[in-house]
């Protein structure tokens, strides 16, 4: 597995690049298919809200207190990413539209999004944080 720190990715401000965590085939280094993204504090730097491609997959990750959570980070209504969005409370309004999608379950809450977001398996292990992707 080639992993790419995005301690240095995190501090990124709205539309910066996404960090980038690959495989370096169709092999996952586990069978669980949990991907290190890296530290958890290193990685939000502070913020709510960031954004990573996971073995070619966008993924949105949200941090409310002590939880975090992992969504599909492309919009269901079109070509926005909702980590550059903006959390209110357990929701994540598009930065395109408005739409809101509740980041617990990836509901979609508000026009004009109709369809929901894939959620995704969050892990924290000794301070660091793993993703899981849904296929
Ligand atoms: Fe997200 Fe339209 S692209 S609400």
């Amino acid at each position: 597995m080639k992993v790419i720190p995005i301690a240095s990715a995190c501090t990124r401000t709205l539309n910066a690049a996404q960090a980038v965590v690959e495989t370096g085939g169709a092999t996952p280094v586990t069978a669980d298919a949990w991907r290190l993204v890296g530290a958890v504090e290193a990685c939000f730097d502070g913020k709510d809200c960031m954004g990573v491609t996971i073995d070619s997959v966008k993924v949105g990750l949200f941090r409310i207190g002590g939880e975090i959570y992992a969504l599909d980070d492309i919009c269901t209504h079109g070509n926005a990413l909702l980590s550059d969005g903006f959390l209110d409370g357990h929701e994540i309004e598009c930065p395109l539209h408005a739409g809101l999608v509740d980041v617990r379950t990836g509901k979609g809450t508000a026009a004009p999004i109709t369809r929901d977001t894939r959620c995704h398996e969050v892990r924290i292990d000794d301070g660091n944080l793993y993703v899981r992707v849904s296929r």
